[in-house]
């Protein structure tokens, strides 16, 4: 009876190492010569698919950033695209090192993450038709329209709250589309499927540059969470300070701006 008890105990505990996800930790990524970034690449200026010597790349702000860190680590940048929803549990798993993707520091995210010191402050806007800029000029204009946000953003949030007028912005809402992918949601709008787009507003910026029936509506919504940080594990306290460190010294150099315009001249490219 106590062997029994004995095996009972000891088998979720072997079961549990066995499945240990590679760890994040500093020494790790040493180890291994490489730093794995996650992020979701439909974020222009921060980070978005170019052509570079005719294959496809991954550039941008955050982008900038990352390879900064790996170098200041002494080692060379993977990235992984996914969909923004799903990097903050492959971050929990092991399978990638650390998230850049213009993410905010929220109360909820730092339940089981941390995160950098803010990088970037944002305001939140809207992507609409340029049709229809004259129409939607202010919240209450989309009250009753459909409205697009990423999925695992705050901007469905935004969208539930501020234009939809619900208190509680777990449930869903009908007029609310979630999208896993920017360009998707963008795709609704140009087909007509959605009448706006919640983003970040460089990011609406972006896309109202480089499609012409597209516009940013001339409304914001102040982002009071504070902007964007680098999300790395819970408790990866060595990888988190090195992360602080360099932005520390690109804050220090005032290299921010530099990276942010030459990502908006990439974009012009495309
Ligand atoms: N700042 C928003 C958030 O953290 C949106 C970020 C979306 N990022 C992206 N790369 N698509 O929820």
């Amino acid at each position: 009876m106590k062997r029994l008890a004995w095996l009972l105990l000891a088998f979720p505990l072997l079961a549990a190492c066995g499945a240990k996800a590679p760890s994040s930790g500093l020494e790790a990524i040493q180890k291994a010569g490489k730093l794995v970034l996650g992020t979701s690449a439909d974020f222009p200026p921060y980070e978005f698919h170019t052509t570079k010597d005719g294959a496809d790349a991954i550039v941008g702000f955050d982008i900038a950033i990352a390879a900064e860190i790996a170098k200041d680590l002494g080692v060379s940048l993977e990235i992984k695209d996914m969909k923004f929803d799903g990097l903050l549990a492959a971050l929990d798993s092991g399978n990638i090192d650390l998230v850049i993707a213009g993410m905010t520091p929220t109360e909820e995210r730092k339940k089981n993450t941390d995160f950098s010191e803010i990088y970037y402050r944002a305001e939140q806007g809207l992507i609409v038709r340029s049709a229809d800029a004259a129409k939607y000029t202010s919240p209450e204009a989309l009250k009753g329209a459909m409205v697009g946000a990423q999925k695992g953003a705050i901007q469905v949030g935004i969208a539930k709250t501020r234009i939809k007028g619900m208190a509680d912005d777990k449930a869903d809402h009908p007029e609310v589309k979630e999208l896993g992918k920017v360009a998707d949601l963008v795709l609704e709008l140009k087909n007509g499927k959605i009448e706006a787009v919640v983003v970040e507003t460089e990011v609406a910026k972006a896309y109202a540059a480089a499609n012409p029936d597209l516009a940013v509506a001339p409304f914001v919504f102040p982002d009071t969470e504070g902007g964007s940080a680098v999300a790395v594990k819970k408790g990866s306290s060595g990888l988190l300070s090195a992360v602080n460190a360099t932005l520390a010294r690109l804050a220090a150099e005032k290299a921010m701006d530099g990276f942010v315009n030459a990502a908006k001249a990439e974009m012009d490219k495309l």
